[in-house]
């Protein structure tokens, strides 16, 4: 059995109703925290108004910034930086979906480090992260089954001026609290749904795929992806159902625990650069590519390629564990047609003259995910790729 190594430094409050315990939390964090959150669902939801009086109730101020847009971008982590600095915040908190928590885990990180967080992506001065100090703490709330930030120590930034889209990790990113309360997920509206329960399918499916999978990872990855398929179409059909929602967000959970311990792969490398080009929802980046990129690797790795053809549900009765591999791809589209998430990258704005550059955007941005792939992929493996998904 392969050695590994693993760690969920995060405090995870799971469950119905788990809000109400940030009260207890708050006052060890500090004075005063900035709360960093999407343009008014939050507010609309009332789930704001709910925080601060929490943050009321443990004697702690919270300042709230409801700027986050979805994808964010460096400019605003580098203006909220500032403002973290000039106010003395103690500690950050992302409310909302992956969106907030990355921009919060982004601010906390350059609150109490040199430069702008270009510095810190690929390609940036301080891009090995090796003299990062730490980072302020982070409060990570979720109120979407998708994405995992509550539980890894990645931060997904856009970059606007390159439109380069990259993720980085350090483990001072790790949320040092996460609150995952299925009640605050019932107003999601079904298009978000879908495009974050696809992510969580992905992110499972992915760490099962990669070269860096471990015993603990392909656990929490196959349960995962059961968990999606048995519960996330009843929660597209009728998503006030709380014992559904509370499934698809434990396979979320799971799901981001086994990503910051194997990793995402080529799907997530090539879906980063889509995002970036074409502000396009995350996980319907990957659905657009999930079927051409195991059609062209499912021969990396026979053995665990057949078991996601059949965990996805697809018959290989009479077929060899190769041609069973095979049908990996057609097993995930069944899967994703099944939920409504069947996309092209063309209906997401990419044109087929953009794809030399996202292809080289995805080894230049997204390099360790490509790297851990079953199958080694080049820069031609990815256009064609690519291309396969117009
Ligand atoms: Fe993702």
């Amino acid at each position: 059995m392969k050695n590994f190594d693993f760690s969920v430094p995060t405090k995870v409050l799971f469950g119905e109703g788990k809000l109400n315990e940030l009260k207890d939390y708050l006052g060890n964090m500090g004075k005063k925290g900035l709360l960093v959150t999407g343009k008014s669902s939050m507010r609309k939801t009332g789930v704001l108004d709910r925080v601060i009086k929490l943050g009321k109730e443990s004697g702690v101020e919270i300042i709230v910034n409801e700027g986050v847009e979805p994808n964010p971008t460096s400019d605003y982590i580098n203006h909220m930086s500032k403002l973290v600095r000039k106010e003395g915040c103690d500690f950050l908190i992302g409310l909302g979906g992956g969106s907030p928590m990355d921009a919060a885990k982004a601010i906390s990180l350059l609150a109490i480090n040199d430069g702008v967080i270009e510095d810190y992506l690929p390609g940036g001065k301080y891009e090995d992260m090796a003299n990062v100090l730490g980072a302020l703490p982070i409060v990570a709330i979720t109120t979407t089954a998708g994405t995992g930030s509550e539980v890894t120590m990645f931060s997904v930034i856009t970059n606007k001026k390159t439109k380069e889209k990259p993720g980085i990790g350090h483990q001072c990113l790790f949320p040092v609290l996460s609150i995952i309360d299925p009640e605050l997920m019932v107003s999601v509206p079904k298009h978000i749904t879908l495009s974050t329960g696809v992510d969580v399918l992905f992110h499972a499916l992915e760490a099962y795929i990669c070269t860096v999978a471990t015993p603990l990872t392909d656990m929490y990855a196959l349960e995962a992806i059961k968990l999606v398929l048995e519960n996330l179409g009843d929660v597209l059909e009728d998503g006030s159902n709380l014992e559904k929602r509370s499934k698809v967000a434990w396979a979320n959970t799971l799901a981001g625990m086994a990503i910051v311990q194997a990793s995402t792969v080529g799907i997530h490398g090539m879906g980063h650069p889509i995002g970036g080009h074409t502000n396009s929802p995350h996980g319907m980046t990957m659905a657009a590519l999930g079927k051409a990129f195991l059609d062209k690797t499912y021969d990396g790795d026979i053995d665990r390629y057949s078991n996601i053809t059949k965990i996805l549900g697809y018959d290989c009765e009479g077929l060899s564990k190769k041609e069973c591999a095979a049908k990996s791809g057609e097993a995930l589209q069944r899967v994703l047609d099944r939920f409504g998430a069947h996309v092209t990258i063309s209906d997401l704005g990419v044109k087929e003259d953009m794809i030399e550059t996202l292809a080289k955007d995805a080894f230049k941005t997204m390099g360790g995910c490509m790297a851990v792939s079953l199958k080694e992929l080049d820069v031609e493996d990815a256009i064609s790729i690519y291309k396969s998904s117009l």
